[in-house]
């Protein structure tokens, strides 16, 4: 065995080893019955799409909360379909690979962690009875296209976007008291467990820019920077602000205009993209879509 291999075999006995540690499930960890606390927040304002804008600063703490409840449904109920591609681009990856290798074996066990992700987001839609917020048909079509399409590297550089972006989001929120118990809970779970992910996934994508052919770099740039678009302006579906009483459209571009909203979404990406740069993912003409996805400030 090469010594990648060695290295990609080792990760993946490691990773395995914390799996058989801390891997939750969230149908007997968190407390589905009790009821939401009437004023805490479901996720951080500061996080809330509308914070610090004009419009925000009109609005009721109970409409802001209520606003808050939204945009986490429509993080979990966005959750899912990442996680339903990533699922597809994940079992994919291990077709040609050797059934009976620690590598293959920590794929299987990252798409069992991530059927009981799906599961658990789905759950909490339904708890907080919000409507099931969908990305636009556009984009439903682009995510069906860009996982039929991507080959090994674009298939990680995408679960990192997804993943990465939540996990720097869920870090501010689980430790944060201000925050509904249960919503805190949720991220708590996800946390732990996409951790291991995204070692996985960081050090694949590495090795497979290494020995990745010409074409292919070229292709991963750009297919990966559309899917940058896709992914960050699916985040929040606009259907929310309606939700809470809102004019969408005027909520839409102060959300767009927001140099706080801004800010935390290249804030949310700087890791990862410094990270896609340093491989050299970030080249040539798809540098302009990677900028206009908002993530790379
Ligand atoms: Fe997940
Ligand atoms: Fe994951």
């Amino acid at each position: 065995m090469d010594t990648s291999l060695i290295d990609r075999e080792k990760t993946a006995e490691r990773l395995l080893a914390a799996s058989a540690k801390h891997s939750f499930d969230p149908d007997t960890e968190l407390d589905w019955d009790k009821p939401f606390d009437e004023d805490a927040w479901y996720w951080p304002p500061e996080l809330v799409s509308l914070y610090d804008t004009p419009l925000w600063k009109g609005m009721s703490q109970e409409q802001r909360i209520e606003l808050s409840k939204h945009e986490a449904a429509s993080l979990c109920a966005i959750g899912v379909w990442f996680e339903t591609i990533l699922m597809q681009l994940l079992l994919r990856h291990t077709y040609d690979l050797e059934p009976t290798s620690a590598h293959v074996r920590y794929a299987l066990t990252e798409i069992a962690d991530e059927c009981r992700h799906s599961k658990m987001f789905a759950r909490a839609v339904t708890k907080m009875g919000t409507p099931t917020y969908r990305p636009s048909r556009l984009d439903h079509q682009l995510g069906r296209v860009i996982k039929t399409i991507s080959t090994t590297p674009g298939a990680f550089t995408g679960t990192l976007l997804a993943e990465e972006i939540l996990d720097w989001m869920q870090r501010l929120t689980f430790p944060d008291e201000r925050i509904q118990p249960f919503v805190r809970g949720v991220t708590r779970i996800h946390v732990v467990e996409e951790a291991r992910h995204i070692r996985y996934a960081r050090e694949e994508l590495r090795r497979q820019m290494e020995t990745a052919p010409r074409w292919e770099v070229e292709f991963t740039r750009l297919s990966s920077a559309q899917a940058a678009r896709t992914i960050a302006r699916s985040l929040i579906s606009p259907k929310v602000y309606a939700s809470v009483g809102l004019d969408v459209a005027r909520a839409v571009e102060q959300a767009r205009t927001s140099p706080h909203r801004r800010d935390v979404m290249a804030q949310s990406a700087k890791r990862l993209m410094d990270f896609l740069d340093e491989i050299g993912l970030i080249k040539g003409p798809s540098r302009r879509l990677w900028k206009s996805s908002g993530l790379l400030g």
